[in-house]
């Protein structure tokens, strides 16, 4: 079977959908790794069987130095792809160039709303549309290549709805997307 690393900050309701629908049945998540001691996604994960390491940012003097741990762990994995799902750490070139089969998921419909706080921006826009984005992660943050687009129309909504269907866009989107992948390789 595939393998697949999956990096995570927080929630981790991405890399509990992405268990539960994919994980022995069509790959193996060899470990889920978060920078974020506090993450509630670290029980969500440990729950199904989940490997989970933790790395803290804030032990390392520098992004470079960091990437560098998160690098090392990830090389004894040997994953076909690593997937970011709520990670909110920018990765530095290094990084890039050791595993360019990473993908990470936006909540927005990219090129729009790239950084920080894309669901808030995305909803608060005079946009009747807004979406979802999985991308390759390249240099320019959130800039990388555009694999797939799942799309609503948000006209009416109240933020809390917006936010919700976002998500299930993003769960029916990432295990897709991380198949088709999977399956080119
Ligand atoms: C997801 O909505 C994902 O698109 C977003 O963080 C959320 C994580 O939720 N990612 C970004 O904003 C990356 N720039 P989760 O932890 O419940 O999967």
């Amino acid at each position: 079977m595939k393998k697949i690393v999956v990096l995570f900050s927080g929630n981790g309701t991405n890399l509990e959908n992405i268990a539960k629908k994919l994980h022995k049945k069509h790959l193996l998540i060899t470990k889920a790794i978060t920078n974020n001691p506090h993450a509630k996604g670290i029980e969500r994960a440990k729950r199904l069987g989940i490997e989970v390491e933790i790395i803290d940012h804030k032990k390392f003097t520098s992004r470079e130095e960091f990437d560098k741990a998160l690098i090392e762990v990830i090389k004894k994995e040997a994953p076909n792809l690593i997937v970011l799902a709520g990670f909110m750490r920018i990765l530095t070139p290094l990084f890039i160039k050791t595993f360019p089969t990473t993908i990470n998921i936006h909540p927005s419909l990219l090129p729009l709303f790239k950084g920080a706080n894309a669901l808030e921006r995305s909803f608060k826009s005079p946009m009747k549309v807004a979406g979802v984005t999985v991308h390759w992660v390249e240099e320019e943050l959130d800039g990388g290549e555009i694999i797939d687009q799942a799309c609503l129309y948000k006209k009416g909504l109240k933020f809390e709805e917006f936010k919700e269907k976002i998500h299930e866009l993003e769960y029916e989107l990432y295990p897709k997307v991380i198949l088709e992948i999977l399956q080119k390789e």
